[in-house]
């Protein structure tokens, strides 16, 4: 056979994830080499997939003099096609390694630049390209899938229909200060920051729905928890109230829990996460109001007044009391968005909610209940000085049936952020945008 049809035939090729299931069956594995090491007349060639590292073991008895010396010229990521028998081997990384018969090269990498010393994080961002291929990134990012796949499965069993939320918007829905704008013919549009309020005509046509994309947020502060570009899921439930909406939260991150524990333990191993804090997570979450939160902030130094805003350190001190994610609920009105229906027992306060996870790490979710009367709204909107005729569909919605909703939504990469343990986001998406990088 041709080189180049070896190189893409199909024909016996295993991906090295599935390997176990051929123990002394030849197969043909595709991908690069990780690492290479020499005893003698023999080579372990470490070869990675996507899939997986398997260990390859390469003599010169087996695959002659020619072919055994091109094995010396083949660099770090050389792609490579190898074809060998499996062997079960409690002592290879992952218990199975390929006994080779044959070896070929595919393409000589030039001097890679990512090896096995210490790099700054600005050099390995800058080859944010190359640098997922790391065991470590590659872990972070399977995790990621895992969520994903878990959240959509949550709220798929529940019956709520994807609905999917527009990305160029005419209005803000999370504050003015950090809209992306942009021309659209001739007219202002914004990348959508939230996809709430789309999500709201949605539930009222369909009951409850959630919506999954990216958003977008200027955000000109360089934290850990800041992206420019993030991914939300924002169900949004109609004849929902607060308490509801806090259950559905809890019952949402415990399920994806469960999941990932119970089916991403390897690449949790891989990037040394302590799995007993994870496993600790269980209904019921602690409740702690807004008020209460400022006199636990006070007792333990924070100069913080009643009427502040909870601000990153706050939610750290207040997250590293508790070994549950906390529930921070009843906030005070003014520092929350225009839309968050007030407490009819309190009118100072808002039916809002975030979700601080553990471990010091804050706010993952943030929801609520809805303002729901169209007089109210129409106020709320002219008080924030925000353009009426943008949100006249908005309110349409109060004139049309309107009904209790609520609904939140959960940052994906401070989610994973926190599964994994990671002290910053950017590691939790395959090409972060943060205020200085755009690039690659
Ligand atoms: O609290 P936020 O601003 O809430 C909303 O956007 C509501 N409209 C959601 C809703 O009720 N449907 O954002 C929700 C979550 C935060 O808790 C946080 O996890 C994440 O989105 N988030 C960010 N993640 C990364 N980078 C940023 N700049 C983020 N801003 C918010
Ligand atoms: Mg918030």
């Amino acid at each position: 056979m041709p080189l180049d049809s070896i190189v893409t035939d199909s024909h016996n090729h295993v991906y090295i994830e599935d390997i176990a299931s051929h123990v002394g069956e030849i197969v043909t594995v595709k991908g690069w080499l990780y690492h290479a090491r020499s005893s003698g007349k023999i080579r372990f060639l470490m070869v990675r997939d996507g899939t997986g590292i398997i260990q390859c073991v390469a003599s010169l008895a087996d695959l002659g003099e020619e072919a055994f010396s091109r094995i010396d010229e083949m660099t770090q990521e050389s792609s490579l096609v190898v074809i060998g028998t499996v062997r079960a081997d409690k002592r290879a990384p992952g218990g199975h390694e390929l006994v080779l018969q044959r070896v070929i090269p595919v393409a000589i990498a030039q001097e890679y630049p990512i090896t096995p010393k210490e790099h700054g994080t600005a050099f390995l961002m800058d080859h944010r390209h190359l640098w997922i291929r790391s065991k470590r990134q590659h872990a972070i990012l399977r995790i990621r899938h895992a969520i994903v796949k878990a959240i959509r499965d949550f709220f798929d069993a529940r019956k709520f229909t994807l609905f999917d939320p527009p990305i160029f918007t005419p209005s803000a829905c999370e504050g003015t200060a950090t809209l992306f704008a942009t021309d659209y013919f001739g007219e202002t549009a914004y990348l959508t920051q939230s996809g709430q309020l789309y999500g709201e005509a949605g539930a009222m046509a369909f009951g409850k729905i959630y919506t999954f994309g990216p958003t977008f947020r200027a955000e000109k502060s360089k934290t850990r928890r800041h992206l420019t570009e993030f991914w939300m899921i924002e169900p949004e439930v109609a004849y929902l109230d607060l308490e509801g909406d806090m259950e559905l939260a809890e019952d949402l991150v415990v399920f994806v829990m469960e999941r990932i524990l119970e089916t991403r333990r390897d690449e949790l191993d891989a990037i040394e996460r302590d799995i007993s804090i994870l496993e600790k997570i269980k209904k019921p979450f602690p409740r702690v109001t807004y008020t209460e939160a400022i006199s636990l902030l006070q007792k333990t130094g924070h100069s913080i007044t009643w009427g502040d805003d909870i601000g990153g350190d706050e939610e750290t001190t207040i997250s590293n009391q508790f070994d549950q994610p906390v529930m921070l609920h009843h906030f005070p009105a003014p520092i929350k968005a225009f839309y968050m229906k007030r407490d009819p027992e309190d009118d100072r306060l808002a039916l809002g909610f975030d979700m601080l996870a553990p471990e010091g790490r804050g706010e993952i979710i943030g929801g609520g209940q809805r303002e729901d009367d169209y007089a109210t709204l129409v106020k709320r909107i002219e008080h924030e000085q925000l353009p009426l005729d943008a949100y006249d569909w908005f309110l349409d919605l109060r004139k049309y049936g309107t009904v209790p909703h609520a609904g939140f939504g959960l940052g994906l990469e401070r989610t994973v952020s926190w599964i994994c343990g990671l002290p910053h986001v950017r590691e939790t998406i395959p090409f972060p945008r943060m205020m200085s990088r755009l690039k690659p």
